[in-house]
């Protein structure tokens, strides 16, 4: 479908999907459909590069294989440790939940997405080099969620939320 075709979709709505008309202006829906046909057409990273959506997981999802945790803790020690703290448990999510490691390995996707875009209305932006091609965004993003994963290196600290447990399928082999 066309770009013009999702916009109107979105706009009025079609079969399941409701109309988002009553809840986004015109320029955020052309924000949207933006993002979703760069992610579809490859110009962002692809869902299937970062995790396989899988019915027998917590969460719908499994990180993809190939990561690199030793890489990952190194992008986190350049571009998040300023704000997160060395070990992610300096800003705690919800209430008091959880960490951003926590954050991670429940649901590692929403990482991969706020990295990419940032958080919308805090202080923190989008956190990839804007020259990176987009096998390289992946590849960061990857090497990212491997290594919070590591539950030793990113704890849960004070948050309320319980950690996951040993053998949880959501981080697959990078668990630690
Ligand atoms: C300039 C400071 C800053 C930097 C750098 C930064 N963050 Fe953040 N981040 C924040 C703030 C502030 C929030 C909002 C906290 C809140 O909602 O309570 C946030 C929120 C988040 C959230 C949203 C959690 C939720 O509520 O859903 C995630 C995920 C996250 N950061 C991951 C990262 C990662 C990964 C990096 C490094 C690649 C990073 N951040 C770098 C300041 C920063």
């Amino acid at each position: 479908m066309t770009r013009a075709e999702w916009i109107q979709r979105i706009t009025a709505g079609e079969g399941g999907l409701p109309a988002y008309s009553d809840v986004l202006n015109p320029s955020q829906i052309e924000a949207l459909v933006d993002y979703m046909l760069a992610v579809r057409d490859g110009a962002l990273p692809q869902p299937d590069d970062l995790y396989a959506l899988s019915v027998d997981s917590p969460k719908g999802f499994v990180l993809a294989r190939g990561g690199d945790p030793a890489s990952g803790h190194k992008f986190y020690e350049a571009q998040c440790a300023e704000c997160h703290g060395d070990d992610a448990t300096k800003i705690i999510f919800d209430n008091g939940e959880q960490t951003l490691g926590m954050h991670a390995r429940y649901y590692g996707y929403a990482i991969a997405m706020i990295t990419l875009v940032g958080e919308p209305g805090s202080d923190m932006g989008p956190q990839l080099a804007p020259d990176l091609s987009v096998a390289e965004q992946t590849t960061t993003l990857l090497n990212l969620l491997a290594a919070l994963c590591d539950r030793t290196r990113y704890p849960r600290g004070n948050a309320t939320d319980p950690e996951v447990p040993d053998g949880d399928p959501r981080c697959g082999a990078y668990l630690r």
